[in-house]
């Protein structure tokens, strides 16, 4: 990630400047509780895809800061609100807003950064971009509601994981490089490619966040291990168990599930049962084969010099382990 974001280093200063700027306020807890987790080390990975993005234009919009940021903000807005409804206690590798600041004042500074972050797209005069940013917003609360509909549901389809990971990720990512595109030109090609290209590496985003659940140490992903289960959701890699298991593991798998909680004596086992329905292995190939649609997405800009570099985010969003 550092590599890549090399080209954009200036790019990404600013938006840190950017960002302390829109979460000034005299109401000191708005500062407070923001800050708290925009400084609490987050990968930036919108942003970086909007800058990256910006690249393949010339010369590159000076809006894009203000942009990137509206998108950072409404993703900080999001986590803020996430970690309330799931009752997260970690985000970051440190206790979640929620944890720190209490439900009330979290749920408000949330609020707070979503019309801060309209704003500052209202400030830009580009209506274009305005438009798709609320339309994403809109989208994410539907993926939330959505979520929690879903929530205990152990025979969820394969396309109602997608349309969820749609609303709750993939539009958003989309948004980050098809506003990008919007800012420097009003060839609807260029909007529709870099659009598809940022929705196919959110829906690889996502799914890897999910596999990632399952497999990543603690400590380097900053938030709890099984959370998923333990929030009653089924993701790809346990939709993939369910599918291939035996009775006797389908019913260990629904017992989990139901009791939303993975007993320290019961990590191995579950590991297990991912191990030899292969459904960890089978989550990252489909992962993958996003990843590649997504850089097909990029055709219109081949030779292009950011191209490789839009590329390159593709694949470190399959190897992250953060
Ligand atoms: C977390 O997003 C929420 C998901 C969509 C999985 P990130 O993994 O981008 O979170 P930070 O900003 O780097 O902490
Ligand atoms: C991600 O949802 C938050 C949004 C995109 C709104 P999750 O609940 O799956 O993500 P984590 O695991 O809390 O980061
Ligand atoms: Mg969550
Ligand atoms: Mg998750």
């Amino acid at each position: 990630m550092d590599a890549l974001a090399l080209p954009i280093q200036h790019d990404l200063e600013a938006l840190e400047a950017c960002l302390d700027s829109l979460t000034e306020s005299r109401f000191r807890q708005v500062p407070e509780v923001s800050r708290y987790l925009i400084h609490a080390g987050g990968k930036r990975i919108r942003p970086v895809a909007c800058f990256l993005a910006c690249r393949l234009f010339d010369p590159p919009h000076p809006g894009r800061i203000h942009v990137a940021a509206a998108i950072e903000l409404l993703h900080t807005a999001t986590l803020l609100h996430d970690d309330i409804v799931d009752q997260a206690t970690l985000r970051r590798g440190r206790p979640s807003a929620n944890a720190r600041f209490g439900n009330q004042l979290t749920v408000l500074v949330g609020d707070y950064l979503l019309s801060r972050a309209t704003l500052t797209l209202i400030g830009l005069k580009n209506f274009p971009t305005l438009e798709v940013f609320a339309q994403t917003a809109k989208a994410m609360a539907e993926g939330e509601v959505l979520q929690l509909g879903y929530q205990g549901l152990s025979n969820l389809s394969p396309k109602g994981y997608l349309t969820l990971i749609f609303r709750k990720t993939a539009s958003l990512m989309g948004t980050s490089t098809g506003a990008a595109a919007l800012l420097h030109t009003s060839d609807p090609k260029a909007f529709k490619a870099l659009k598809a290209y940022g929705v196919y590496v959110g829906y690889a985003f996502q799914i890897m966040d999910d596999v990632l659940d399952y497999v990543a140490r603690s400590d380097g992903f900053g938030k709890e291990r099984f959370k998923d289960i333990k929030e009653g959701k089924v993701t790809l890699p346990l939709l993939l168990a369910l599918k291939k298991a035996k009775a006797s593991e389908r019913r260990f798998l629904e017992n989990l599930l139901a009791e939303r909680a993975v007993p320290d004596g019961a990590e191995q086992d579950l590991l297990d049962v991912l191990e030899r329905t292969k459904s960890i292995s089978r989550a990252k190939r489909t992962a993958e084969a996003f990843i590649e649609k997504a850089s097909d997405a990029l055709l219109p800009f081949e030779g292009h010099s950011a191209v490789s570099s839009l590329k390159a985010l593709g694949r470190f969003v399959i190897e992250r382990t953060r």
